[in-house]
């Protein structure tokens, strides 16, 4: 099942050992949201699912929340951070624009002998990250590492735009990743798509090259996150179902095979209708949008942390992680928990 390009087994497993995840502790409901944009919380329920999200202050940013995740993912796997050897820090909500955001992670934690850095695939992130960090230690040049998916997308919301700021929230979920011999666990496939064509369907322009913090925007809201809602919601559909399949017949195996899809949670309809498609029953679906909104890359961690910790994943059960975000960028990997 998990073979190399060139048909033989890899000598290593990179196995998940450690995970956890920290969301900032002030609430925003709908009902709050409605107080300040033309919306109601039986809008923003049917068509998302999502009821509240947790937001960040001033104070708190995108790198401390990671290393929060982090400190509680390496406690769960017993491993110090000495140990570490990579730390790569999913996110599209960077601390600065540079040094990388796992630059201050790796300070924070005291991580000397890491190398770091960040991975700016959106929503598509953490399931980036994992799949890198499986070659380095299906290659032996690895032991430990850490993914971290992170995101303060709160601080780039437009909010008097009520199509879009009903949508997110913020958080942090991150796996301690470690090399084994044992070849009845870990990630067993990672497969990875983009397609840059369709970058303006979700973006956040400014500031970058294109526009300089110097000159004007010809625009103001370029400094927020601009969406276009339904063809994200149709592209979202259509490529987690292909994934999800792609995986499958990758791998010979079926939805029955599988305990859990844990999806990044950026709609419930779009998860549920995926879902359908892939004729998976709900008990096999993790939903948590109505806690988070969407938290980006952070989602599938917060929520694979959450499944494992409530015991709705156990040791030996095939999972499958999916997303799909700005890029465009999707992926999937199944793992064997
Ligand atoms: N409250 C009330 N009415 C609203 C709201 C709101 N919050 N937002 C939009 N509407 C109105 C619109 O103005 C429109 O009104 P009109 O018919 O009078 O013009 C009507 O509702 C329908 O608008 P649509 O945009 O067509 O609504 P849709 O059913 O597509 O739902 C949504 C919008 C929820 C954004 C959906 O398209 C979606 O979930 N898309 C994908 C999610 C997404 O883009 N996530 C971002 C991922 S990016 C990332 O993760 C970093």
């Amino acid at each position: 099942m998990n073979k190399q390009t060139n048909g033989s087994t890899p000598p290593y497993r990179a196995v998940i050992n450690g995970y956890g995840s920290f969301v900032p502790p002030k609430l925003l409901t709908n009902d709050e949201l409605a107080k300040t944009v033309d919306t109601s919380d039986e809008w923003i329920t049917t068509r998302t699912g999502i009821k509240v999200r947790h937001i960040t202050t001033d104070s708190e940013t995108t790198a401390y929340l990671a290393t929060e995740a982090a400190k509680r993912a390496l406690a769960q796997a017993k491993l110090h951070h000495r140990d570490l050897e990579l730390i790569i820090v999913a996110t599209i909500t960077p601390e600065m624009v540079f040094p990388s955001t796992a630059s201050f992670v790796q300070r924070a934690l005291g991580a000397k002998k890491a190398w770091v850095f960040d991975l700016a695939a959106a929503c598509s992130g953490f399931i980036y990250g994992l799949s890198i960090v499986q070659q380095f230690i299906e290659n032996g040049r690895l032991k430990n590492a850490l993914v971290i998916g992170a995101e303060t997308l709160t601080k780039i919301t437009d909010w008097t735009d009520r199509s879009s700021c009903i949508l997110f929230g913020d958080g942090a979920g991150a796996v301690v990743v470690q090399r084994s011999t044992n070849q009845r666990r870990g990630i067993l496939y990672s497969t990875m798509h983009s397609d840059g064509n369709r970058w303006e369907a979700l973006n956040c322009q400014a500031y970058g090259s294109r526009h300089p913090s110097h000159k004007k925007l010809d625009d103001p809201k370029k400094i927020y996150m601009q969406i276009k809602g339904r063809e994200v919601y149709q592209q979202a559909i259509r490529r987690i179902v292909e994934t999800v399949n792609d995986c499958l017949k990758h791998n010979n195996l079926t939805t029955d095979d599988i305990a859990m899809v844990i999806s990044h949670q950026m709609n419930a309809r779009i998860i549920e209708s995926s879902a359908k498609r892939l004729n998976l029953p709900d008990e096999k679906v993790y939903l948590n949008i109505n806690e988070y909104g969407n938290t980006s890359s952070a989602s599938v961690p917060i929520a694979f942390d959450e499944c494992a910790r409530k015991g709705k994943i156990k040791r030996g059960d095939l999972i499958v992680l999916v997303a799909f975000g700005a890029g465009l960028t999707w992926g999937a990997s199944i793992v064997e928990f």
